[in-house]
């Protein structure tokens, strides 16, 4: 099985959790992009999605599916997205494709989080995959002289801008073993928008798409 059938395979399997008549969180990224399709199938008994970035936007109006503004929305009883890293206290790195900021926010408004993952994304110790960090333009060379004083080697992702117009700084060679900390640590230096460890917002469910098919672990 190649690594894109088994994100296919936890994205479909996610399917499950899609109440009817509801609005569904979604996140970013190609492992999503496959929960987006399944999803597909559900538009006709659902009421619609609360999107993470501008891509799954356009994918989920592409297949029919209603996206409403986060404002309009209380809260969601699911919110389904990927991630980069995965520990076992489901911990997890993301912001690979630098959409964090509004994942946290969808993941924050929603009861229950469901990560979908690829048997490649799990790990002992978070930090293998560089951390992004989104950061206003203005504060980027202050906070990578800050990530430097915590331990980290801050890599500026060039020619990436986010959907709230900021910019991206990578952190390499960090050995996390207190996320939550971290998490804390750099969510207080003046101009971060979003760190990418969600710890404090971990996943309640993990659907890891694995040779043998989808596993679930609640
Ligand atoms: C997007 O910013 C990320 O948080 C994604 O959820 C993460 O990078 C996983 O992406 P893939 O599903 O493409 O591996």
């Amino acid at each position: 099985m190649t690594q894109d059938e088994m994100k296919k395979a936890a994205g479909w399997a996610a399917l499950k959790y899609v109440e009817k008549g509801s609005i569904v969180g979604v996140g970013t990224g190609s492992t999503v992009n496959h929960f987006i399709d399944a999803l597909g199938t559900m538009k006709d008994e659902i009421k619609g999605a609360v999107s993470s970035s501008i891509a799954s936007t356009e994918r989920l109006q592409a297949l029919g599916i209603e996206v409403f503004d986060c404002n309009d929305v209380f809260k969601l009883d699911i919110y389904v997205d990927g991630a980069d890293e995965i520990n076992a206290q489901r911990d997890m790195i993301k912001g690979g494709g630098a959409a964090l900021t509004r994942e946290k926010i969808v993941a924050a408004i929603s009861d229950k989080f469901i990560c979908i993952v690829d048997d490649t994304k799990a790990v002992d110790v978070l930090g293998q995959f560089p951390l992004p960090v989104e950061v206003i333009p203005m504060a980027r060379s202050y906070i990578a002289r800050e990530l430097v004083k915590l331990g980290g080697d801050p890599v500026y992702r060039e020619g990436v801008i986010t959907d709230n117009g900021n910019v991206i700084l990578d952190v390499h060679n960090m050995q996390i073993t207190d996320p939550k900390a971290l998490e804390d640590k750099i969510n207080a230096l003046p101009g971060v928008v979003t760190v990418g460890l969600f710890a404090h917002r971990g996943a309640d469910v993990v659907i890891t798409g694995t040779p043998e098919g989808a596993k679930i672990s609640e």
